[in-house]
């Protein structure tokens, strides 16, 4: 038997990783999960297979690992979810596809986070720069809670559809045919103005449960993503997305159902991480990546949705972390900003409770800004113990090498 002692002593247990798992970073957090799952290992010498030599919890760490395809010769849970992939890209499985969002989390790594913050079923984790939804998604699989903040209002309604639509998905379903046949009469495929969309927005204020709305507004907007940065057909992206979208949510219960899931709750904000709307030491633990300094323009880069949900880029650019102020100010401001949010963080997690922040350096007129250096002098200035920085660097086409740090502390 696996894991039990024999006459010979105990019969250990080979781990093996997934095929898809090529660098550093992700063996130090295959070890780092492992291990925060209760599980001593020696890694073999093809460092892609461990062998497990004590009796642990093999079932916990069947149902929880992240990056290992087999324990004792069965499947983990997590490779067979990830089967459940409506796209060619291994991470966009189940809901995370829905909106190209720019700079969403590696799925896999956060699953993996959640198990090294020993994060259990019913603790609640918390991501205040939320943005499409990954940290929701993977803890709502594994059980755990999630509060996800954003001040984007896009990044709410990514993060609630992939959450919430598994709960409403027959009647999203029902209302497949109707929502198609009142887009296909609100465009004229060349512009899609607030106007054109009438008969399609009738239809949205039409539907009562949020759920639902959030679900065929979000369809609308991935649409419009599709024809504005890929030149497609309106029409054609809403018909084919639509559909993808409702084959995703049922993959969700149809993934639930073989692997005997039990779904952690989620609570998507919109709030402000520089004013979070929680209690003091409230939360289990935070897995978060805020905006790299001034790096990426989250205002500018969907500008076509913001316009559609009827938002003021200028008003919303006042409140965005790192795209506020002009020049070199927006630097002094994305440090102001993120000082307030390192202190919210700290408020709000219970005492011994980790904190992993995923951050970058950027480069601003030729040079680098050294915000990891910055987060780490803030967050222990705070009282934070920085336990591990993990180095994440990735080399690119043309030797462009991207690289981000994983900063796990503890209060
Ligand atoms: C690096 S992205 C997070 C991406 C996310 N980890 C994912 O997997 O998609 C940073 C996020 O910070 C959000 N943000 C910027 N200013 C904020 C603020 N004042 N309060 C809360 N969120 C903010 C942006 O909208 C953006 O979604």
């Amino acid at each position: 038997m696996i894991g039990e002692k024999s006459p010979e002593g105990i019969i250990p247990l080979q781990a093996k990783l997934i095929e898809n798992v090529q660098f550093i970073y992700e063996l130090a957090l295959a070890e780092l999960e492992l291990e925060a799952l209760g599980a001593k290992f020696t890694v073999t010498n093809g460092l892609r297979e461990f062998i497990l030599d004590n009796q642990c919890d093999f079932n916990s760490i069947l149902k929880r690992v992240a990056y290992f395809k087999t324990i004792g010769g069965k499947v983990t849970d997590y490779y067979k979810l990830t089967r459940y992939n409506r796209t060619k890209s291994v991470n966009q499985y189940l809901t995370h596809w829905i909106y190209p969002y720019k700079g969403k989390f590696h799925p896999q790594m956060i699953r993996a986070l959640l198990n090294i913050l020993n994060l259990a079923e019913e603790d609640t984790v918390l991501d205040n720069f939320i943005g499409s939804g990954t940290t929701a998604v993977e803890a709502q699989l594994l059980g755990i809670n999630c509060i996800g903040i954003d001040i984007s209002p896009l990044c709410v309604l990514q993060s609630k559809v992939k959450t919430e639509s598994i709960y409403a998905i027959t009647q999203i379903e029902a209302l497949k045919e109707e929502a198609v046949d009142s887009f296909s009469a609100s465009n004229s495929d060349t512009l899609f103005s607030r106007q054109e969309t009438k008969k399609y927005d009738d239809f949205l204020s039409s539907l009562n449960d949020k759920r639902v709305r959030n679900f065929y507004l979000m369809a609308k907007l991935v649409s419009i993503s599709d024809k504005e940065r890929r030149g497609r057909d309106i029409t054609q992206s809403f018909i084919r997305n639509s559909s993808l979208m409702i084959g995703s949510v049922k993959d969700y219960a149809s993934a639930a159902k073989e692997l005997d899931f039990h779904f952690g709750k989620v609570d998507i904000k919109q709030a402000d991480a520089r004013n979070l709307p929680l209690d003091d030491e409230s939360v289990d633990g935070i897995i978060t990546s805020p905006p790299y300094s001034i790096a990426l323009d989250y205002i500018v880069n969907d500008a076509h949705a913001f316009r559609a949900l009827g938002y003021d880029l200028e008003e919303m650019k006042r409140e965005c972390i790192g795209v506020r102020g002009r020049g070199s100010d927006r630097i002094w401001l994305y440090n102001q900003d993120m000082i307030k949010s390192f202190q919210e963080m700290y408020r709000v997690l219970k005492k011994g409770g980790l904190c992993a922040i995923v951050i970058g350096n950027a480069t601003y007129q030729g040079q680098e800004v050294r915000t990891i250096e910055f987060t780490i002098r803030n967050c222990e200035g705070l009282g934070f113990r920085l336990l591990k920085n993990i180095n994440k660097i990735i080399y690119g086409l043309y030797n462009v090498m991207q690289t981000d740090n994983t900063l796990i502390f503890q209060k």
